[in-house]
C-alpha cells in the first residue's frame, strides 16, 4: 500500500526510493543461506558438546580410574572452541546483514530528501508533499528492518527445527505390516474377547520357534546361520558359550528387537512379522546385566512393569523373587527413594528389584541376559530361589556365566559362532564329556576356590575330580 502511495504521490521519486528494494532482496537471499548454514553448524556442535558432556558424566569413574581427565578436557575444549568459532561466524553474519538493510533504507530516505529537496527549491514540489513523502518512505522501511531482524532468528529456529523434525520423521526399521495394521483396526476394540490379542489371533503364547534363522547386523557378516530351536511354554532354555558367539543376538531376535535376515521366527506357528509388535513386546520380560532403575521409590520402580498393580501385588512380586526382606530393611521400606538411576542401592539390590518388576508385568516370555553376572554369590542365591517363580509356565531364555544359574534349565545350548554346538540337559551334557563338560569343570573349580575364600571354616577334603558328583555335595 505504501509503495503504491509513494508512486502515486511522486512517480519518479517513488521509483527512485523503491529502486533499493531489488538489491535488498538479493542481499537478504544471500544472507539467509549463509545464516542457515552457520546456524546448522551451531546446532551440530551444540549437540556434540551435549553428547560428549553426558558421556563424560556417565563414564566418570572409568575416566578417573584411568586418569583421563586431561584428555577429556582437551576433547571438550576442542569441541567448545569449534562451537565458539561457528557461533562467532553466525553472530558476525547477522551483525553485517542488519546494518546493510538499515543503510539501504537510509540511502532511500537520503535520495528522497536530495531529489525532493531540489524539487522544493525549483518549486516543482510543495513542502507538504515532500514531508508526506518522507514520512511514507520511513513507514515503508520500518517493517523491512523488522523482517530482517526476524529473518536472522528464523534461520536459527529453522536449523533447530530441522534436527527435531528429522528425528521425528525417522521410520523405525521394525514395525507392523499393512496387514497387521488392518487387523489391529478390525480387532483392537474394548469389546474384543479376552482370549484374543489386539491383532485377532489367540492371545496366549505357547510356542516360540526359530526356523532356519539367518541373521547379520551388517551385510556380509553373518552372526547366525541356519539356527533352529523350538521352545514350549514352561520350558527354560539356557544359552552358554564364549563371548561373541551370538547368545545375545538370539535373545534380541526372540524379543524382536531385530528381524531375521533369512528364515523366520514363529509364535504359535505364525510368523512373528504377521503379529502385532506392541502386543508381542508387551508379553516380554527382560532383565539385563546392568539393571536400570528410575528415580522414585522402590514401590514405584516395581510398579513400572504394570501401572495398575496394587501394593499387595507389588509386595507379592518382591516376595517371590526374595527381594522383600532387603526392601523392608531399607530406611523407609517400599517407600525408600532409590535416587537417580537407582544409585543409592547396590547392583545386587537393583537387580532384585528389576526381577520383581519383570515378574509383576507377568510376561509370557522371560529373558535374562547375564543378569546375574555382576552380583555377589549371596544375592545370586536369593535370585536363584526366586527364579523358579518366574520360570513357572513361561518361555524363558537364560544367558549366564555362572553355571549354577543354568543347571536347572530344561535345555542347555552351547553356542559358538552362531551355531548350536551341543544341546541337552545338564546331566546329559556332562555325560557327553565335551564342550559343556570342559566349561563346567573349569567353572566349578573357580566357584569352589571362591567359596573357600568366602567361608573360612569350610573344610576342603574332597578330592573327587568328577564334577557331577561334586555338584551334589556342593
Ligand atoms: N549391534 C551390533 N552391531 C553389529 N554387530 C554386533 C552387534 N551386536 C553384536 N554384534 C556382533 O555379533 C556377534 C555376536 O554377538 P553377541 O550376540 O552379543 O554375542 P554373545 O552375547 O554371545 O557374547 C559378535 O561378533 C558381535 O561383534
Ligand atoms: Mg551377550
Amino acid at each position: 500500500m505504501i509503495a503504491i502511495i509513494l508512486i502515486v504521490l511522486q512517480p519518479v521519486l517513488g521509483l527512485l526510493v523503491l529502486s533499493v528494494v531489488p538489491p535488498l532482496i538479493w542481499i537478504s537471499a544471500i544472507f539467509q543461506k549463509k545464516l542457515l548454514l552457520s546456524s546448522r553448524d551451531t546446532r551440530k556442535f551444540n549437540s556434540m558438546i551435549t553428547a560428549s558432556f553426558a558421556e563424560a558424566l556417565q563414564g566418570l569413574r572409568t575416566t578417573k580410574s584411568l586418569v583421563r581427565e586431561q584428555e577429556n578436557l582437551r576433547e571438550f575444549q576442542g569441541l567448545s572452541s569449534q562451537m565458539y568459532g561457528v557461533s562467532i561466524q553466525n553472530a558476525l553474519q547477522s551483525a553485517v546483514y542488519i546494518p546493510i538493510v538499515l543503510t539501504l533504507g537510509s540511502l532511500a530516505a537520503g535520495i528522497a530528501l536530495w531529489r525532493g529537496g531540489a524539487g522544493v527549491i525549483d518549486g516543482t514540489l510543495t513542502l507538504g508533499t515532500l514531508v508526506a513523502f518522507i514520512f511514507y518512505a520511513g513507514q515503508f522501511f520500518n517493517p523491512i528492518n523488522q523482517i530482517a531482524q526476524v529473518l536472522v532468528q528464523m534461520q536459527g529456529a529453522q536449523a533447530a527445527g530441522e534436527r527435531v523434525l528429522s528425528l521425528l520423521a525417522t521410520v523405525p526399521a521394525i514395525g507392523d505390516s499393512e496387514e497387521v495394521t488392518a487387523k489391529l483396526h478390525q480387532w483392537d476394540k474394548p469389546d474384543r474377547p479376552t482370549d484374543l490379542a489386539p491383532d485377532g489371533h489367540p492371545a496366549g503364547i505357547e510356542t516360540l520357534e526359530f526356523r532356519h534363522v539367518d541373521f547379520a547386523y551388517t551385510d556380509g557378516e553373518p552372526v547366525l546361520k541356519d539356527f533352529n530351536l523350538t521352545v514350549q511354554a514352561g520350558q527354560t532354555i539356557a544359552l552358554v558359550g564364549a563371548s561373541g558367539g551370538g547368545k545375545s543376538t538370539i535373545v534380541n531376535l526372540a524379543a524382536r528387537f531385530y528381524e531375521p535376515t533369512g528364515g523366520s521366527i514363529l509364535v504359535n506357528g505364525h510368523d512373528l512379522r504377521d503379529r502385532s509388535l506392541a502386543w508381542y513386546q508387551s508379553n516380554l520380560g527382560i532383565v539385563l546385566q546392568g539393571p536400570h532403575l528410575f528415580s522414585g521409590s522402590v514401590r514405584e520402580n516395581i510398579r513400572y512393569g504394570r501401572l495398575d498393580a496394587t501394593d499387595e501385588e507389588i509386595e507379592q512380586a518382591a516376595r517371590s523373587v526374595n527381594a522383600d526382606a532387603f526392601i523392608r530393611a531399607l530406611e523407609n521400606g517400599y517407600d525408600t527413594d532409590v535416587g537417580e538411576g537407582g544409585n543409592r542401592l547396590s547392583t545386587g539390590q537393583k537387580q532384585l528389584i528389576s526381577f520383581a518388576r519383570a515378574l509383576l508385568a507377568n510376561p509370557r516370555i522371560f529373558i535374562m541376559d547375564e543378569a546375574t553376572s555382576s552380583i555377589d554369590t549371596e544375592t545370586e542365591q536369593l535370585i536363584q530361589q526366586g527364579l523358579k517363580a518366574i520360570f513357572e509356565g513361561r518361555i524363558s531364555f537364560v544367558i549366564a556365566h555362572r553355571l549354577s544359574t543354568i543347571r536347572t534349565a530344561d535345555r542347555i545350548l552351547v553356542i559358538e559362532k552362531g551355531r548350536i554346538l551341543e544341546s541337552g540337559t545338564h546331566q546329559e551334557l556332562l555325560a557327553q564329556k565335551a564342550h559343556y563338560h570342559a566349561l563346567y569343570t573349569h567353572q566349578f573349580q573357580q566357584e569352589r576356590e571362591a567359596k573357600l575364600f568366602e567361608v573360612g571354616g569350610w573344610r576342603y577334603s574332597q578330592t573327587q575330580s568328577d564334577p557331577a558328583s561334586l555338584d551334589k555335595s556342593s
